[in-house]
């Protein structure tokens, strides 16, 4: 039987890892995903597929395609797709090296590792300006029927179409506002995380707030902080049945229907942005007959 790759309904890792690959020329892809489907048990390791990677194969998935770049009143929003996504999972950094060191033996010759991101868990589960992420996820049945493909058949039910973009803050300027225009830009209050009545309309949670959608636009959020060096932000992580909830919120992020941006941009930007198909898992291992192997 088919299931949804565990780790998406857990809860969030102390530490994660995200890998981006891209193709190899004549590369062979086949054996390459052959060899990942063992190593990708739903639950250390996350395994997610680009456009380009099923194009490849010959094959298409339902309702995956490749996010578009888009701009808004002084905002760019890039696209960076990717082959094949991974996110590793784990408390002990040296066990991520090690499953990394896994991962790219699996795809040698097919695949080429370009990035690396180190994330972990801050807060509890806050995003690094201090604000609990995650408050509104759905759960139990809803997060189910948010998050997974479901009704079209074996090979593409239990899969799920995840969304990511690296954002990065400026903490210059979260800094340079006043603890109450920092809870305005997310309309939420940082110390017990209450939602404020006054919210204005750029409010973050205002401007995304899944039942004001027609339909409304549940999705499951799963972002982690990373850091590099002296930069850092939010790995944004939505898992979805398909991409139209994360893709309408975005878009009144930019202020598409009103011209209102979201306040989050006064400190923070996407600075990638790529979909991935994440395959459902069948006795305990990648299931790709979607693909054909
Ligand atoms: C740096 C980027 C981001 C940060 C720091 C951030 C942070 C937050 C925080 C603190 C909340 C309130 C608590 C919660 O319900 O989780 C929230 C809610 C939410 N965010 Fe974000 N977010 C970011 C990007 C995005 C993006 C790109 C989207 C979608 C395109 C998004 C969609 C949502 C949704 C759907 C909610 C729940 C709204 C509701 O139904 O109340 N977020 N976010």
């Amino acid at each position: 039987m088919s299931e949804p790759q565990t780790a998406i309904l857990a809860p969030l890792p102390a530490l994660g890892r995200y890998l981006s690959f891209s193709a190899r020329p004549q590369g062979e892809l086949r054996a390459a995903l052959r060899a990942l489907a063992e190593l990708a048990d739903g639950e250390r390791l996350v395994v997610g597929l680009g456009e380009s990677l099923v194009r490849a194969l010959g094959r298409n998935v339902p309702g995956l395609h490749s996010f578009a770049s888009a701009v808004g009143p002084g905002l760019e929003l890039p696209a960076t797709p990717a082959a094949l996504w991974c996110w590793l999972r784990g408390d002990d950094r040296g066990d991520l090296v090690h499953l990394t060191r896994k991962v790219q033996a699996a795809v040698d010759g097919a695949l080429a590792l370009d990035q690396v991101i180190e994330a972990f868990r801050h807060g509890g589960g806050r995003d690094l300006s201090g604000y609990e992420d995650g408050t509104e996820n759905p759960t139990g049945d809803a997060a189910m029927e948010a998050a997974f493909v479901a009704g079209q058949g074996k090979g593409l039910d239990g899969a799920s179409l995840v969304a990511v973009q690296q954002w990065l803050h400026d903490f210059g300027r979260f800094d340079a506002m006043s603890p109450r225009e920092q809870d305005q830009t997310i309309g939420r209050r940082r110390s017990d995380n209450v939602e404020l009545d006054d919210a204005p309309a750029s409010a973050h949670v205002k401007r995304t707030a899944q039942e004001s959608f027609e339909p409304e636009a549940f999705m499951l959020r799963r972002s982690m902080p990373w850091s590099e060096g002296v930069r850092s932000g939010l790995m944004f992580v939505a898992f979805g049945k398909s991409f139209d909830a994360f893709e309408v919120q975005l878009q009144r992020m930019i202020g598409a229907e009103d011209g209102i941006t979201d306040a989050l941009f006064r400190f923070t930007r996407p600075i990638t942005g790529a979909y991935f198909w994440c395959p459902p898992l069948r006795d305990g291992r990648l299931d790709l007959r979607a693909l054909g192997l």
